[in-house]
């Protein structure tokens, strides 16, 4: 790979051990993969920020970068193992919730903005179309390239990170315009209408078109949080982080038709359903927020749980970042879902905090949130946010 003076300089280590790490990460990147040069990221989202993924190693190696390294760019930090401030109420262990803290402490003497939300884009790091980024969790890598029109491969936590030393990422795949091209025509032929069916169709088109860049047409209309949906199914389920939908997503206009087109029909909506979701009725645990809720969102959750009471043996979980949860203390929200016993999950989520064994039996909206679930061990079924309200209340999924 062709380094600047500075590049070099900075593998050379004249600005420290964390950037020179950072270098060494980008550079043996750059070179499995081919790119030429390094190219100039507008923003960092890291992932890998949960102490139940990283361990000890990972809090080691971020403590020993935090200690001379200073992020260049804007970067903003994917949800962390617990909610930062009420960890306690949400059964987290002191343990734990020590070691976590630690995490944090590391990435806040980075610099990093400790936001701990996979929806960087709806609290303050809002790419612009064309803009390169080096982003890390799937569903915002995925909602970036597609929605926004932004440029970013989907990082891993080291590299994102070593990026945001940086401020520049190897240029290959999804940076360049030759591999944004569509590969696949997905013709959609049946009705999309309450956001799990966003879900399901993700999973449907994921099964499809396998590690392809998806071309989509018949799709009318698509709300914000319905394609933050899609963008975190159709990515887990097997597609590439890019999408295209004629007449919705940006830059759609510009591509080519592939001549590979597959359907998606009711018949597979249903089978899709009919994977994600588990033979089980008593739910034990009830989480909406996959990707993190958008203030909306919370607003419907709180006009569904008016006057109802969240059934003592369901837990029943708002995971959203503390940006939005602020908004929703301001407007009510907060206090309606509390008192009907709902608990809001800020700064985490159902796939990274440590739940394995806790749960028996998972209700919620996301499609992605019931493909890691069930790594937890727990049965999943997927709906509404209506049908999510109705299994926290009864304990029960009809
Ligand atoms: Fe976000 Fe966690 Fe789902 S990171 S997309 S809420 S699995």
């Amino acid at each position: 790979m062709e380094l600047t003076n500075q590049e070099q300089a900075m593998l050379d280590g004249k600005e420290g051990y964390a950037v020179r790490k950072s270098m060494e990460i980008l550079v043996a990147l750059g070179e499995i993969f081919g790119a030429k040069n390094l190219i100039a990221v507008d923003s960092v989202q890291v992932a890998g920020v949960s102490y139940h993924n990283l361990g000890d190693a990972g809090l080691e190696f971020l403590d020993t970068l935090s200690k001379d390294g200073k992020v260049k760019v804007l970067t903003t930090l994917n949800p962390a193992g617990m909610d930062l401030e009420n960890w306690q109420q949400l059964g987290i262990s002191i343990d734990f919730a020590e070691k976590q803290t630690l995490v944090i402490e590391a990435f806040q003497r980075m610099g990093i903005l400790i936001s701990c939300t996979c929806t960087p884009y709806l609290i303050g790091n809002l790419p612009l179309y064309g803009e390169h980024l080096a982003w890390s969790e799937s569903s915002a890598v995925t909602f970036a390239n597609s929605v926004l029109g932004a440029k970013t491969n989907r990082e891993g936590g080291p590299s994102a990170l070593a990026a945001a030393f940086v401020g520049k990422t190897p240029c290959y795949g999804l940076h360049l315009d030759k591999m944004r091209a569509p590969d696949i025509h997905v013709s959609v032929n049946t009705e999309i209408s309450k956001l799990s069916d966003w879900g399901a169709l993700g999973y449907a088109i994921g099964k499809k078109a396998e590690n392809k860049i998806p071309y989509i047409t018949g799709i009318k209309t698509a709300q914000l949080d319905e394609l933050k949906s899609f963008c975190a199914s159709t990515v887990t389920y097997g597609t590439k982080p890019l999408f295209y939908i004629k007449g919705i997503t940006p830059g759609a206009e510009l591509q080519v038709q592939p001549s590979q087109t597959v359907s998606i029909e009711s018949t597979d909506l249903k089978s899709a359903y009919d994977n994600i979701n588990d033979d089980v009725s008593d739910i034990d645990f009830v989480c909406v927020g996959c990707p993190h809720c958008s203030i909306k969102e919370i607003q419907e959750i709180a006009e569904l749980l008016r006057d109802k009471k969240v059934k003592e043996s369901t837990e029943f979980w708002v995971a959203t970042s503390r940006i939005a949860k602020h908004h929703a203390d301001n407007r009510g929200y907060t206090a309606t879902i509390e008192a009907a016993g709902g608990k809001f999950a800020c700064d985490t989520c159902m796939a990274v905090a440590p739940l394995k064994g806790r749960f028996k039996a998972l209700a919620t909206t996301s499609a992605k949130g019931c493909f890691y679930s069930r790594q937890n061990l727990m049965k999943t079924k997927m709906g509404s946010i209506k049908e999510c309200i109705d299994a926290a209340v009864t304990g029960k999924w009809n």
